[in-house]
């Protein structure tokens, strides 16, 4: 197997980049790597000739008492994962690399970085996009693959993409769940026994609100009440916010018409998980 080529500055990231011709796919990542992020890894693999991961768990999308000390880290173990899939390149920057002392310059996407997410982590999205314009940047792909699994995130970096012209193909992959229904994420680490077997409630709820809507409901009021009920049935779940929303715009929705995106994020103790399904 040849040996993974990890690189870590931003010059030894170029030097790499300029030797790959053809279509690169970029994965941007936080690490702590599952089946999740690698579906992106395999799908980028399908699509393009060369592929470059980066891992960097960026302090700018945390917020303050939020868990950035504790993010789960182990790069060791990540290109372990990676080795197999014949990833070209991975980028592991450091913090001084990707914010040079006195880093004054943010990205911010106005509108869709308010509700949901934005609301509930105020920040947190010019975090997001201010690193990704950066990771754009240096790694300049033609393609780059987001998760479903972070919706309001896939929504924010397509606008981004298109009002800052980058030249890069924004592809959204389907969110990879475990047995029971919960979304796979890094922060599943921290549920304990009884807290896990708690976890899937989020799927559960949003299977619900699914299966009405296939039924013929159409009022948004009535699918967001329904997953709150479902939500409220399990005593370890603290619900953060529930919505079902235009999927473009991520205005709350009072009918169903077209698509729409059911959404929640969920405290399950101490540890705030996100799901969402897409309605058609
Ligand atoms: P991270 O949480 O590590 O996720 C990296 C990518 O994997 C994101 O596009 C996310 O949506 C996707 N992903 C996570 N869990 C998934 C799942 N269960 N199924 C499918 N895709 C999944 O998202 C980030 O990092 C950061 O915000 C980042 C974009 C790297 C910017 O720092």
């Amino acid at each position: 197997m040849p040996k993974l080529n990890v690189v870590i500055g931003l010059d030894e990231l170029r030097r790499a980049r300029r030797r790959l011709d053809g279509e690169v796919g970029f994965v941007p990542t936080m690490g702590y790597l599952h089946e999740g992020h690698l579906s992106l890894v395999r799908r980028a693999r399908e699509e393009c000739r060369h592929i470059i991961v980066s891992i960097f768990v960026n302090p700018a999308q945390f917020g303050p008492g939020e868990d950035l000390s504790k993010y789960p880290r182990d790069v060791e173990r990540d290109l372990t994962l990676l080795e197999p899939l014949s990833v070209d390149v991975v980028w592991t920057p450091t913090a001084g690399i990707m914010y040079p002392e006195g880093h004054q310059t943010w990205v911010d996407v106005a509108e869709l970085a308010k509700p949901l997410e934005g609301a509930a982590r105020p920040g947190h999205f010019r975090g997001v996009t201010t690193v990704v314009a950066k990771l754009f940047n240096a790694v300049q792909p033609d393609r780059a693959y987001f998760g479903q699994k972070d919706a309001q995130q896939a929504v924010v970096i397509r606008r981004m993409t298109l009002d800052l012209n980058f030249p890069i193909e924004v592809v959204v992959c389907p969110t990879v769940r475990e047995e029971d229904g919960l979304a796979m994420s890094s922060r599943n680490k921290y549920l304990d026994g009884e807290e896990r077997k708690a976890a899937p409630v989020l799927y559960q709820a949003l299977s619900e609100a699914k299966a009405a809507f296939d039924k013929g409901e159409r009022s948004a009021e009535a699918l967001r009440q329904l997953m709150r009920e479902v939500l409220a049935a399990q005593p370890l779940a603290q619900v953060q916010y529930v919505s079902c929303a235009d999927q473009d715009t991520l205005d709350e929705l009072q009918t169903v018409k077209g698509k729409a995106l059911l959404s929640m994020a969920v405290f399950i103790g101490k540890t705030r998980l996100i799901d969402n399904f897409l309605l058609e």
